[in-house]
């Protein structure tokens, strides 16, 4: 598998480069280097909370509609709908490690997600304690992801290679462009360079709407 890594092979719009040659699972791990610079965005938010910056609201919410529908209507479903029916197709278990373990974690995720939708309306009307809560979210949906995409990059998708044949993955490449058809391209592209661009950094403050001097990063 080529290792499609981010800031490498780029387009001019930032997008990482995909060879029209690369493969379904190699699709695959270059998703996981977009939702990967989300994940590493989402550290700098939570050393923001940390030093008691306030973070910008509009920002927190396209990280959720970044993590439904590129995250999890995408990328997932191309996982638990396409790509993992294959591998059991090919003799992997169903349930168990790793096929059982990573649907969990996906619908763990979901669950994580709605919790911080919620945290953030709360955050936004500054309730008592919200923003320890949507610190403690951020920090869970990060350490899953992390494990998560580890536990695929490094010991699913070199299984899979061995297992998949190019017919195989070229009926991966179909499905997975069906799906993408139902999601519109411009969505994708749109999401991809949101990755891109996400920072929570100091330095990137701006200031809120309103009269209020309180900076949101
Ligand atoms: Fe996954
Ligand atoms: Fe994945």
């Amino acid at each position: 598998m080529k290792n499609i890594q981010l800031g490498q092979e780029q387009e001019p719009d930032g997008q990482p480069h995909i060879p029209e040659d690369a493969t379904a699972i190699e699709s695959l791990s270059c998703e996981h280097r977009h939702i990967e610079a989300v994940v590493k965005s989402l550290q700098d938010a939570v050393a923001a909370l940390d030093a008691r910056q306030r973070l910008n609201i509009q920002k927190l919410r396209a990280v959720v509609e970044f993590l439904r529908v590129y995250a999890d209507l995408r990328h997932h479903q191309r996982e638990e709908g396409i790509f993992f029916p294959l591998l059991v197709r090919r003799g992997v278990p169903p349930q168990g490690c790793p096929i059982g373990g990573l649907n969990n974690e996906h619908e763990k995720g979901r669950a994580l997600v709605s919790v911080l939708d919620k945290g953030i309306t709360a955050y936004e009307q500054k309730q008592l304690g919200a923003d320890h809560a949507v610190r403690q979210t951020l920090q869970e949906i990060i350490d899953l992801y992390r494990k998560h995409l580890w536990m695929e990059d490094a010991m699913v998708f070199p299984m899979a290679e061995k297992l998949i044949s190019k017919t195989d993955d070229e009926e991966l490449k179909e499905k997975f462009a069906d799906l993408d058809s139902k999601i519109g391209s411009d969505v994708i592209v749109r999401l991809e360079l949101f990755a891109g661009s996400l920072s929570f950094q100091a330095g990137t403050a701006d200031f809120g709407s309103g009269c209020s001097r309180t900076t949101s990063i």
